[in-house]
């Protein structure tokens, strides 16, 4: 099983998009994902609630909720035969808390818009993967995707110079695409979509599908281990 966290303490990075269209990846593919979302604004979760029951299956934690009546090991229990988990996290997620996120994930995905004020909070994030939780950058762990981009601007030539000096890998470049805003609308991943209508976006998504399955420097922390952060 793979646990892949999309995270990036910047709102409207990307994160949602990315985690939902994972995870509808991988359940065209029969991979039974687990969506989990630590946001307390369940916009994973209220995508999931939109899909139709002939739709690839995806499997919902809503991880922001508190279930009084049951443990917090049996809310976040992951089902046998899942095969990829995908973490959606929330905006503000601290430098403190990156640790016990992060433990257990084979794959951390960085979303960055190509604006100066997410570069710089991009930067302070990757600082802290580093620093506090101690990802190690040649692990092949951490992967940034430059979203929302559109090429040859000079700010996707600062994104791209910035990650550069960090030496980490640019895993996936999306461009900013109304096709996205429209399959979210309606449930679906960019995948599920009419193809006449994707363009380039469902190529621009190869490069990270082929980063994710590259070995990582796996944790050695059990499987059912959850992250425990922003428990609301
Ligand atoms: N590549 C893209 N092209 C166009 N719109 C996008 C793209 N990525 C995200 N969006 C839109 O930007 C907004 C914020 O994205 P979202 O995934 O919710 O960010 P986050 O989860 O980091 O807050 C959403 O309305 C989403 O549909
Ligand atoms: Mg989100």
């Amino acid at each position: 099983m793979q646990r892949i966290v999309v995270l990036n303490p910047k709102g409207g990075s990307g994160k949602t998009t990315i985690a939902i269209n994972l995870a509808s990846h991988f359940a065209l593919r029969g991979e039974r994902p687990v969506l989990m979302d630590f946001d307390p604004q369940g916009s994973s979760a209220h995508w999931v609630a939109k899909r139709q029951k002939t739709q690839a299956r995806i499997h919902l934690i809503k991880a922001f909720e508190r279930d009084p009546r049951v443990t917090r090991t049996f809310q976040l229990r992951i089902p046998e035969g899942t095969g990829r988990v995908i973490v959606d996290t929330p905006a503000a997620v601290e430098a403190h808390e990156m640790p016990e996120l992060t433990r257990t994930a084979d794959k951390i995905l960085v979303p960055v818009l190509p604006s100066d004020i997410d570069i710089h909070a991009c930067s302070r994030c990757v600082q802290n993967l580093l620093l506090v939780a101690k990802v190690r950058r040649h692990d092949n762990r951490l992967g940034i995707i430059a979203n929302r981009v559109r090429v040859n601007t000079l700010i996707y030539g600062a994104l791209s110079r910035f990650l550069g000096t960090l030496g980490i890998p640019i895993v996936a470049t999306l461009r900013d695409s109304q096709n996205y805003i429209s399959a979210a609308e309606l449930g679906l991943g960019l995948e599920e979509m009419k193809p006449y209508n994707l363009g380039g976006d469902l190529a621009a998504w190869q490069p990270l599908l082929d980063w994710l399955e590259m070995p990582s420097a796996r944790s050695c922390a059990p499987a059912t281990m959850v992250p425990s952060v922003r428990l609301a």
